[in-house]
């Protein structure tokens, strides 16, 4: 890793969106660069999109990528807003075997949630802190205490008989045509249940609705503190970096210790 610089890659439903990133402080090292996700979304044209941005920024070294799924060990297990064909494939090998550089992938939101609690909004939160992604879809995070319970997928949740992001994304916003104060009524709707469920300390909204705070925070009533990413939309990238890092490290260790048991 040069100079604790990761490239940072944020994969959505409509933009992928990147930058080079320096880890210690979260600071975008370069102006982002955005290419519409391709349609179809599936591993092949994504995977060019990714060597696309590589290209653009000359880059060599680690990247870490946000993907709008769960994220096992690199396999997509879950891709609501992408191509199916990503199911069960290990994004790792395929982006790594793409642009030649090391590639660790992790759920968007997840990656959003670590930038926000070491850079942004959650620094020294203690407690239960869910950060919520508004965007194509819905996405989520929770850390108890500072740490990170990955792959939550709140965004899924049952409300009012339906899927909570077909209800309440920034998607569905656009799709149905809602005022900011119906869609944000429907929104508090939605984290009046996941306070509920998970006795809240603090709530961070983040995705591409969270530069928009002044439309709809004045009609949210919660017992918790809402506030907006600090980062805003660049949490996904800073925090795919960050992810990056620490999946990279983790790889290192894992190597070691099976070549010491051999
Ligand atoms: C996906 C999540 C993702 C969220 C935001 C949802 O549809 O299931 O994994 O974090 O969208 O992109």
């Amino acid at each position: 890793m040069k100079n604790n610089t990761v490239l940072g890659i944020d994969i959505g439903g409509s933009g992928i969106k990147a930058a080079p990133v320096n880890i210690k402080d979260g600071k975008m090292l370069a102006e982002r660069h955005r290419i519409p996700t391709p349609s179809p979304a599936t591993p092949e044209n994504v995977a060019s999109v990714i060597t696309e941005i590589v290209d653009h920024f000359k880059w060599k070294g680690l990247i870490g990528c946000g993907f709008p799924g769960v994220i096992q060990n690199g396999v997509a297990k879950t891709a609501w807003n992408l191509d199916k064909a990503w199911l069960s494939t290990n994004i790792d090998k395929i982006f790594t075997k793409a642009c030649g550089e090391p590639v660790f992938v992790v759920n968007d939101a997840d990656a959003a949630g670590l930038a926000e609690m070491k850079f942004g909004a959650g620094v020294g939160v203690r407690g239960l802190v869910l950060l919520c992604t508004i965007g194509t879809g819905i996405g989520s995070v929770v850390f108890n205490n500072g740490i990170l319970v990955p792959n939550t997928e709140f965004g899924h949740i049952e409300i009012k008989g339906m899927d909570a992001e077909l209800y309440t994304s920034d998607a569905a916003r656009k799709a149905q045509n809602l005022s900011w104060e119906k869609w944000a009524l429907r929104f508090n709707e939605y984290l009046t249940q996941l306070e509920f469920l998970l006795s809240t300390d603090l709530i961070i909204l983040g995705g591409g609705a969270s530069k928009k705070g002044d439309k709809f925070l004045p009609y949210l009533d919660l017992k918790t503190k809402v506030v907006t990413a600090e980062l805003e939309n660049n949490a996904g990238i800073v925090g795919a970096a960050l992810a990056g890092q620490y999946q990279y490290k983790l790889a290192k260790k894992e190597r070691k210790l099976k070549k010491g048991k051999k």
